[in-house]
């Protein structure tokens, strides 16, 4: 193809793909299967790695995450961020009206969710997103703009027309509900500390360095307000609907997520109706916000140093109950870290009956200062994980003895550790504390690893009680019978399943087993790149730190503990038998064993076309003798490899750089000499 051709190639298909990604993250309404969006978006990522000089920083290909971010510069916001009064009484939000009609006369008002999340704005110019800043103190913030970009419901590129030359669009950055649980269940899944609420960890998200981790979060964001010193209507309502017919998540009046209202009574309906519905939102709001539609009005209003005269934030009291502390209870995880938990006189909270709250670590039950018995005041983070934000001293029952982590395991006895910069203590005792094992076993049959039908917790639990496993290699040596002389209600039926089920496992691939032993920090992204790129579990054996790290996504916490894992005799042994019944310890794709380790510690770029190779082939190549390929040109770029066609920007990056660039002849001589 010409380049003129390729040029508008890679517009055509951005275009289609920024539509499609728009009607499936903004709109829930697909108009092309996933797969057949994956392709388009493959064929987009090569003809831009072939043509880097057509590739658009706004590209869809961006959407999985652009360079690392070294810091993040400061940035004068053009319209101050301004923060909101707020208010816990609606007399606040009638005086406020009152205050309001006073000075301008009747208006009308706009009404939203106040979204419990980051505030960011973002920069638009002839269309497309130039800038993505935090709110920082209101005047300056962070530039953030890798990281926003990654955000499939904000548009790179605006769709539709009538947008101004230049806007400002602001609103909050959030995790909906599920989407935090699955994060957590991820999190507990890789043996990680779980996040505490989604506000936080949207913050956290958003500062991540390395924007290809942001896009893995899952961010989702709200508009709240489109601003430009051009006039777009005269309406903050009306502004947001065309922010809608662009591309922006704005609030949908069908849902009642934004409304018009000209008097307190409706305001108070609002507010009334949000008050009882807000737990069955997909996202967590913290109240309402009430602001003057008119922006002319607004305008006229001003703003006092604390805030706008226009708007209000009307919110609702966080949802907490008092209740009596039972007991503390100390649960072992599967990786031995041990939690203490709050058993609790049951209480309505949100909408659920709460029996149980978190109480996370050893530092947590200090601050608390926690007694038994205390009456302890439970609270939602973030209407979610249930949680003790603090104690009553006053009600302490006489010579109620203070909570405190105990020194041993209190399932095998076993003196806890705990790692340095880590909250969570820890049993060491990983092949002799029960819950460890049993967790471990649950984890290896669950779902997402080995899928075996029939065996759920409990299963895992009998066996184990019975004596008929103590690892998940033991699962594979169980007989029918063995099963079925449990008795409690085991029948042929239920007892062949799980046999066929444990036989049918041994399809399962390689990167799925890998996760399935449950190696802490290696969760399932993970996993399949390291059984991808060692090719198997010979090689992963044969590693050293130093070439473990050298693996894409693999550092050094990761690496420590694949080394510490496969140093436990008992584990290799578990591991060694699960080959010998017949588990896949070969990686399927890349099955192919590596050549040598010529090109070990190097990192290589890989750009333009190539003579004596596909582009699959030279990267293969490199991999296979133990270098590494990595998409984009930075400090620890070691060669880019330039074939012809080779972009300017490119090599101008790595003269830059001062990365050294080579040909494909000499690629060879390095492999081969
Ligand atoms: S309007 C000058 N609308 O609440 C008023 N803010 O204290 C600008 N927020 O920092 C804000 N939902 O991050 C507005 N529908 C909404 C909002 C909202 C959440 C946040 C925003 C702001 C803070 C105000």
């Amino acid at each position: 193809m010409e380049r003129k051709e390729m040029k508008e190639r890679i517009g055509k298909l951005s275009e289609e793909l920024a539509q499609h990604n728009h009607r499936y993250y903004v709109l829930a309404a697909p108009a092309i299967s996933d797969h057949e969006f994956d392709l388009k978006l493959k064929e987009l990522e090569r003809l831009e790695k072939e043509f880097p000089e057509f590739a658009s920083p706004n590209s869809p290909t961006q959407r999985v995450g652009g360079d690392i971010t070294k810091g993040f510069p400061t940035v004068a916001h053009k319209y101050p961020m301004l923060s909101l009064g707020n208010t816990y009484s609606r007399e606040e939000v009638a005086d406020f009206v009152a205050r309001v009609e006073k000075s301008v006369g009747t208006t009308t008002y706009s009404m939203e969710l106040k979204y419990d999340g980051v505030a960011i704005s973002l920069t638009y110019m002839n269309g497309e997103l130039v800038r993505g800043v935090t709110r920082g103190d209101g005047e300056k913030g962070e530039e953030i703009t890798a990281n926003i970009r990654t955000i499939k419901t904000i548009p790179l590129k605006l769709q539709g027309s009538g947008w101004p030359e230049e806007m400002e669009v602001r609103g909050e950055v959030i995790f909906t509900k599920d989407r935090f649980d699955e994060l957590n269940r991820q999190r507990a899944e890789e043996g990680e500390d779980l996040y505490a609420n989604p506000r936080n960890t949207a913050a956290g998200s958003l500062k991540q360095q390395d924007p290809k981790e942001v896009a893995k979060r899952g961010l989702d964001n709200f508009i709240y307000s489109v601003q430009s010193d051009a006039s777009i209507t005269r309406s903050h309502f009306e502004n947001l609907a065309h922010g809608r017919s662009w591309g922006f998540k704005t609030p949908d009046p069908e849902r009642r997520f934004i409304e018009r209202a000209a008097s307190v009574e409706s305001i108070m309906a609002f507010i009334d109706h949000w008050e009882k519905h807000r737990n069955e939102l997909e996202m967590i709001i913290d109240g309402v916000v009430i602001k003057v539609d008119d922006l002319l009005v607004q305008e006229e209003l001003g703003n006092t140093a604390k805030g706008p005269r226009w708007a209000v934030a009307y919110k609702y009291a966080p949802e907490q109950a008092l209740t009596r502390l039972r007991g503390v209870t100390f649960q072992v995880g599967r990786t031995g870290a041990v939690t203490p938990v709050a058993e609790l006189d049951p209480v309505v909270l949100a909408g659920t009956t709460v029996k149980r709250a978190s109480l996370f670590n050893a530092d947590q039950l200090e601050r608390l200062d926690l007694h038994d018995g205390d009456m302890v005041m439970v609270e939602k983070a973030g209407e979610i994980i249930p949680q003790v934000v603090g104690v009553d001293p006053t009600k302490r029952p006489v010579g109620a003895k203070r909570v405190v982590l105990p020194e041993t395991c209190p399932e095998c006895g076993t003196v806890l550790q705990r790692v340095e910069g880590e909250a969570q203590h820890y049993c060491p005792n990983e092949n002799g504390c029960p819950p460890q094992i049993t967790r471990r076993i649950e984890h290896f049959v669950s779902r997402r690893a080995m899928n075996i039908d029939g065996l759920g917790a409990e299963t895992v639990e009998e066996f184990f009680r019975a004596g008929l496993i103590r690892d998940a290699a033991d699962l594979y040596d169980l007989t029918e019978k063995q099963i079925l002389d449990l008795g409690k209600g085991w029948k042929e039926k239920s007892a062949k399943k799980v046999i066929d089920g444990l036989m049918a496992s041994r399809q399962v691939p390689f990167e799925q087993v890998l996760f399935a032993l449950g190696i802490r920090h290696v969760g399932e992204t993970v996993a399949k790149k390291i059984a991808r790129t060692t090719g198997g579990l010979d090689r992963i054996l044969a590693m050293s730190r130093e070439e473990l790290t050298a693996i894409d996504e693999v550092g050094e916490v990761i690496a420590g503990s694949i080394m510490d894992f496969m140093a436990v005799e008992a584990n290799r042994s578990m591991v060694e038998r699960l080959r010998s019944h017949g588990l896949s310890m070969v990686a399927e794709d890349t099955g192919k064993p590596a050549l040598s380790e010529r090109l070990k510690g190097l990192s290589f770029v890989v750009s333009g076309v190539f003579r004596n190779f596909s582009r699959d082939g030279i990267k293969e190549a490199i991999e296979r003798n133990g270098g590494k390929v990595s998409g984009s040109i930075s400090s620890k770029t070691s060669y880019l490899v330039a074939g012809s066609d080779m972009g300017p920007a490119k090599r101008a990056k790595a003269e830059d750089l001062k990365v050294p660039v080579i040909d494909e002849d000499e690629l060879t001589r390095m492999i081969n000499e």
